[in-house]
């Protein structure tokens, strides 16, 4: 499902990182946070030590805590909502749309109380949100609009990056589009944002020995740096190939839907997922394994049927994200997938579902 890539200048890089002696947050953090926020189109960019960590300080920064709901999706990785219980705050969840499989603006739009801060919407397998949409009703409502991108660093609305449109939260871990290991990159384009979340990850520092704010170490290290720099000049072209992949399998697979992408949008196909009868799906993730042919179910249960959400008392059952679950498969996409695998990937798959479709 995933296999990093490094090139030769970057295990220099990471050489050079430990012969300097200096392996804490120095000036190779600052320059991948340059890059970063220049590839991205915004002002400021924070590196931090993973996505979770992103997520939480952009609500940190907020002031968001007791009393307040942050509306979010239940088809996600559940670090997008927990951050919000960690704080005290409610997280709110709105279904999805059945095409995408992203937050519905509309669903979301029915939600808003007098408490709702925040939305916090998911680029969902690297396809951007409708964000026309989120952010004609963020503005209207004054709600903050956080974009968890783990997924999506590249993808662009209406040629627009993502993360630039409210307060972006990347995720650089193992298996992302690019990776630190772990690691984590917010940004905005509110100076004052940017100041409040550079002390938020670095124990509420003003400077040094002054602490300003409540705030927890969520620095990112130079080796994680060393690494981002490296994996940022292949971006465009790795997501190219994810494109190119995925316009093969939808191609060439027989007897699947594919997830729709959002209109003048452009994914970067952090995974390429269909959608299959229940019982089809299982049997199929079945017979790819026994052909050596790993996937992925992304993701099994939405977030309020966690136990632990459960036990807090969530009880609804949103009937697009219960059905989702039931139905998705990842199939393998990344860059470096040779074209002889994409074959095996799509033979496998189109032979599976004729074997077991009929049954
Ligand atoms: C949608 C989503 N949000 C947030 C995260 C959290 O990122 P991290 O693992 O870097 O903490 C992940 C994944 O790992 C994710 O898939």
């Amino acid at each position: 499902m995933a296999r990093p890539l490094f090139d030769e200048e970057t295990r220099q890089a990471l050489l050079e990182v430990l012969n300097s002696g200096r392996l804490a947050q120095g000036l190779r953090v600052l320059e991948f946070e340059e890059r970063f926020a220049e590839w991205a189109e915004v002002p400021f960019a924070i590196a931090v030590s993973n996505g979770t960590a992103a997520l939480l300080l952009a609500l940190m920064a907020l002031e968001i805590g007791p009393e307040d709901e942050v509306i979010t999706t239940p088809f996600t990785f559940a670090a997008t909502a927990n951050v919000i219980l960690f704080l005290g705050a409610r997280p709110v969840f709105a279904d999805i749309q059945p095409s995408t499989l992203n937050l519905d603006p509309g669903e979301v739009e029915r939600r808003i109380t007098s408490r709702t801060r925040a939305i916090i919407l998911v680029h969902l397998y690297g396809n951007p949100c409708e964000m026309e949409a989120f952010t004609e009703l963020a503005e209207r409502h004054g709600l903050a609009l956080i974009e968890d991108a783990a997924h999506a660093p590249g993808a662009l609305y209406r040629g627009q990056p993502v993360g630039s449109f409210g307060i972006g939260c990347f995720s650089f871990y193992a298996t992302k589009n690019i990776t630190t290991g772990e690691g984590g990159m917010i940004t905005t384009q509110d100076p004052r944002l940017a100041r409040r979340l550079r002390m938020l990850r670095d124990h509420g520092q003003s400077a040094k020995y002054v602490h300003e704010i409540l705030g927890l170490n969520f620095r990112m290290t130079e080796l994680q740096a060393a690494l981002g720099i490296g994996q940022l000049q292949h971006i465009e072209a790795w997501n190219a190939r994810r494109r190119a992949i995925a316009a093969f399998y939808t191609q060439h697979l027989r007897g699947v839907n594919p997830v729709e992408t959002t209109p003048n949008s452009t994914s970067v196909y952090h995974l390429y997922t269909v959608r299959l009868a229940p019982g089809l799906r299982d049997a199929v993730r079945e017979r790819l394994r026994e052909v050596g042919v790993e996937t992925g179910i992304h993701y099994p249960t939405p977030v309020y049927r966690q136990p632990l959400y459960q036990r807090l008392g969530y009880n609804e059952s949103l009937p697009v994200a219960e059905a989702a679950a039931r139905e998705v498969l990842s199939l393998p996409i990344h860059p470096a997938l040779q074209d002889g695998e994409i074959r095996y990937v799509v033979e496998a798959m189109n032979a599976a579902i004729e074997d077991l479709g009929g049954k």
